[in-house]
């Protein structure tokens, strides 16, 4: 009990950011999207948590993390379960191109889980612009990114173990993860893939299932019945007519941001929606 008690103190008193950079990433939105926080309510879920930008900021104790990319869900899991694993593995690991290479070579489906984790958080700190980037099969295909920093940040992986202590970590469908876990006066959070805005829009390449516009529809039907259930519910998407028809009936904020996802400034420029149900 008494080390329950510590952990729950250390939660609070810790500042834990993100440990992976993630395309569509939502740290430079976070002001915005704090503001829409509910005051009061249950667990929070988040079916499509990528990075967690707004999972590690929220502090909550009771948490539904979900994603169906499995090496980052392998990740969360064994940085909550065994991060002094995951450190000394990384301790053994040198920021060279050689290096980059030989661990981007192995293959996923032989590893252990900490030789997953130390693997996908090391590559996300040393790739070309931290973005992860799968090719058809599901390789990640990012190359190196000559960056000097380091690539462990020992403190923040354990203020991350503490803090997802207080998280159910699952490997699933969104679609599997609220009709699991949905409750009544639930905090939802849905950060989909966007819906496409410019022809090369590369953002359905997360994993190697992209997301289609009938996935955009249900999601949006899903949505609906959250708000019905009697759930607060925070969407993102993308500035498009057609994300307005198919929330009609919820609030809109339209927020400037800069993506971080492209490698040329042009592009970098954005715009985002935050849609906003039961609140
Ligand atoms: C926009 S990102 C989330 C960004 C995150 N909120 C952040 O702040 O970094 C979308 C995530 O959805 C996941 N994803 C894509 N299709 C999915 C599906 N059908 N069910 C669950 N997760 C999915 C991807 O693996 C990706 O991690």
């Amino acid at each position: 009990m008494f080390a329950h008690m510590t952990m729950i103190e250390d939660i609070e008193l810790m500042a834990v950011k993100p440990i992976l950079k993630w395309a569509g990433g939502k740290s430079q939105m976070m002001n915005d999207l704090l503001k829409y926080v509910p005051n009061n309510f249950n667990k929070y879920i988040e079916p499509f948590v990528g990075g967690g930008a707004l999972f590690f900021n929220m502090k909550h104790h009771n948490s539904v993390i979900a994603d169906s990319n499995e090496e980052l869900i392998i990740t969360y899991s064994q940085i909550r379960d065994d991060v002094s694993a995951v450190i000394n593995l990384l301790k053994t690991f040198e920021n060279s191109e050689q290096f980059f290479y030989s661990i981007r070579a192995l293959q996923v489906e032989n590893l252990s889980a900490t030789e997953i984790a130390a693997r996908l958080i090391y590559l996300n700190k040393t790739c070309f612009n931290g973005l992860y980037r799968v090719n058809k099969k599901g390789e990640f295909n990012t190359p190196y990114g000559w960056r000097k920093g380091i690539f462990l940040n020992e403190q923040n992986l354990i203020a991350a173990s503490n803090y997802l202590q207080y998280a159910n970590i699952i490997h699933a469908d969104y679609k599997a993860t609220l009709e699991q876990y949905v409750e009544t006066n639930d905090f939802i959070f849905i950060d989909p893939p966007y819906f496409p805005v410019g022809e090369y829009s590369d953002f359905k390449r997360y994993t190697k299932e992209s997301f289609h516009l009938n996935d955009q529809i249900e999601l949006a039907e899903y949505a609906r019945l959250l708000v019905h259930m009697g759930c607060k519910v925070m969407l993102t998407n993308s500035n498009h007519p057609y994300v307005y028809e198919l929330y009609d009936g919820f609030k809109f904020e339209l927020i400037e941001t800069k993506r971080l996802i492209s490698s040329n400034p042009e592009t970098r420029t954005g715009q985002d929606l935050i849609i906003l149900g039961g609140m």
